[in-house]
C-alpha cells in the first residue's frame, strides 16, 4: 500500500509498506523516514494489522541498530502528549518490568514508594504474551478504571501521589496498538520492541528516573545474560539519550514470583503484603519480598529520599507497619473507581468453579521450573489473552508455593488451579510437567543478578 508521509520538512512521500517489510526481511537497515512513516500511518489505521504484523516479525528476527531504536522510540513518543508534572515537588520516579510470570510487584511498590514520598505516574500495559499484566490485574477489582485522559492523569498523581493507568489515543497510542499487535503475533521478546515501548511510555509520564525490573530466566522474554546486557545498556543508553536517569536490576524469573498467578489472585496477594499479612520468614514469599524492598529502595535512592538502602527498608518497614501504605492503595483503588471494600472482602474478586491440586508424583528436589509453560497454563484458562479481544477470567488462576530447592515428597501438592473453563485438568498437567525433579539436592538460586547504573555505563551511544 503507498501512503503518503509528511518529513520534519514538511515533504510529503510517498512510500510503500511492503518494500519497507522486504528492506527489514533482507537485514537491511530502515530509514528515519520510513520508521516514521510506518509509526505515523499505523496510528492513523492507515496501514492494516497484517502488514505491521509482518514488519515486527521482521524486526524480531534481523533486529533494529541503535539509531533505528532510537528513532523508534522517538516516533512512539511523538505519537502522543507528554506529561508536565508541574504542580509536583516531589521526586518523580516510576518502576517498569519486562513481564514476568506472577509479577505483581507493580500493585505493592507504587503505593509503598508513594508513602514514602516518591510520586510515581504509571503507564502500565496488559498481559503480554506469556507474562501477565498490571492493567488487567487492576481490572479485576469490581468497577476499576485506568484509561484516562493526560489532564485526569496528572490530577490523579496530584491527588494520591501515584495512578496507575494505561495508553490511551491520546499516551503513546503507538504503544498501544503496536504492544497489543505483538502480544498475539509472537514478536514480543525482541531488544529494540521492547526498548522502545518501555522508555517512550516512561518519557510521556513526565519522569525524572526510571528503575527497570528486567527479568531473566524461563518465564521471562530474556533468557540469556547476554541478552539482559544488551538490553539494560540499550534501555540506560536510550534513556540517557532523551534526559532520564535510568537504572536497570536485573532479576530472576526462572520461577513464578511470590505464589499467587492470575488476575484477581494477584491482587489478594498484593494486599496482604500491603496489610504486612506476608511473612518475610515464609519462604513462599522470600522472592516477592525481597525484589519489592529492592526496587522500592532503588527508587527511594534514586530521588534521594535516602542515602542508605539500611534507611530505605526501615521506611518500608514503616509505612507497611503504620497503615500509610495500605491506604495509599485504597484512595488509589478510589479515585480510579474501584470498589476499595475487596481490600476487606476478597469474595467481590470472584471465585472460580474448580479447584485443581497440582501434585508432583516423584520424591526429590525441585531444580527448575520451566515459568513459561505455566504462564502459557494461565492463557489456557482463561488469564490471559489468545487473541486480540479475549475476554479475561480474573478469578481463573493458580497458587503455587514450590520453589527450586525445595524438598518434596512423592504425590506431595506444590499448588492449587483455579478455573472455570473445561481446560482444567489439561491446564493442571502442563503446571505439574513445567516442574523438574531430581534425586540430589539443588541450591536455591539467587534472586537479584546484576544492577545495571547509568553512572557505570561510560561509553556514550549513538553507535
Ligand atoms: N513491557 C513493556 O512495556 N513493553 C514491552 O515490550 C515489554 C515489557
Amino acid at each position: 500500500m503507498l501512503f503518503a508521509v509528511l518529513t520534519n520538512d514538511g515533504i510529503e512521500l510517498n512510500m510503500n509498506t511492503i518494500e519497507i517489510i522486504a528492506k527489514k526481511r533482507e537485514h537491511k537497515k530502515l530509514t528515519p523516514t520510513e520508521i516514521k512513516y510506518i509509526v505515523q500511518n499505523y496510528v492513523a489505521g492507515k496501514i492494516p494489522d497484517y502488514q505491521v504484523s509482518a514488519l515486527l516479525m521482521a524486526i524480531f528476527l534481523n533486529g533494529m541498530d541503535y539509531e533505528e531504536t532510537f528513532i523508534l522510540t522517538s516516533e512512539y513518543i511523538k505519537s502522543g502528549e507528554i506529561i508536565k508534572f508541574d504542580n509536583i515537588s516531589k521526586p518523580l520516579i516510576d518502576k517498569h518490568s519486562t513481564g514476568g510470570v506472577g509479577d505483581k510487584i507493580s500493585i505493592i511498590l507504587a503505593p509503598i514508594a508513594s508513602a514514602c514520598g516518591i510520586a510515581v505516574p504509571m503507564i502500565s500495559g496488559r498481559g503480554l504474551g506469556h507474562t501477565g499484566g498490571t492493567l488487567d490485574k487492576l481490572e479485576s477489582i469490581p468497577g476499576f478504571r485506568v484509561n484516562y485522559s493526560p489532564i485526569e492523569f496528572k490530577y490523579l498523581v496530584e491527588k494520591n501521589g501515584f495512578a496507575i493507568i494505561s495508553q490511551t489515543d491520546k499516551l503513546i497510542p503507538a504503544d498501544k496498538k503496536i504492544y497489543a499487535l505483538r502480544d498475539v503475533t509472537a514478536t514480543v521478546s525482541s531488544i529494540p520492541l521492547i526498548t522502545a515501548s518501555i522508555i517512550a511510555k516512561k518519557i510521556a509520564e513526565g519522569i525524572d528516573g526510571l528503575v527497570v525490573d528486567l527479568k531473566l530466566g524461563t518465564g521471562a522474554f530474556i533468557q540469556t545474560e547476554e541478552k539482559a546486557e544488551e538490553l539494560s545498556k540499550n534501555l540506560i543508553h536510550i534513556g540517557k539519550d532523551f534526559n532520564k536517569k535510568v537504572n536497570v536490576v536485573v532479576s530472576n524469573m526462572n520461577a513464578p514470583l511470590g505464589v499467587a498467578i492470575g488476575n484477581g489472585l494477584e491482587i489478594i496477594e498484593s494486599i496482604e503484603f500491603l496489610k504486612g499479612n506476608l511473612s518475610k520468614k515464609d519462604s513462599h514469599y522470600t522472592d516477592l519480598i525481597e525484589l519489592t524492598y529492592f526496587l522500592v529502595a532503588e527508587m527511594l535512592l534514586m530521588g534521594n529520599i535516602v542515602n542508605t538502602i539500611q534507611s530505605a527498608y526501615s521506611m518500608i518497614n514503616k509505612v507497611i507497619a503504620n497503615g500509610t501504605a495500605l491506604q495509599k492503595f485504597k484512595t488509589f483503588v478510589q479515585c480510579q473507581q474501584g470498589n476499595p471494600n475487596v481490600i476487606d472482602d476478597y469474595s467481590l474478586l470472584g471465585k472460580a468453579k474448580y479447584k485443581i491440586p497440582i501434585t508432583i508424583n516423584k520424591k526429590g528436589y525441585i531444580c527448575a521450573i520451566d515459568s513459561k509453560e505455566i504462564g502459557l497454563a494461565m492463557i489456557d484458562i482463561g488469564a490471559g489473552r489468545k487473541v486480540l479481544d479475549s475476554k479475561l477470567d480474573y478469578s481463573a488462576g493458580a497458587k503455587i508455593w514450590g520453589k527450586i530447592g525445595d524438598e518434596i515428597e512423592k504425590d506431595e501438592t506444590i499448588g492449587y488451579l483455579f478455573c472455570n473453563n473445561a481446560y482444567g485438568e489439561k491446564s493442571a498437567e502442563r503446571i505439574r510437567n513445567a516442574f523438574k525433579i531430581t534425586e540430589l539436592p539443588v541450591k536455591r538460586q539467587k534472586l537479584i543478578k546484576k544492577i545495571f547504573k547509568r553512572e557505570q555505563i561510560t561509553n556514550s551511544t549513538n553507535s
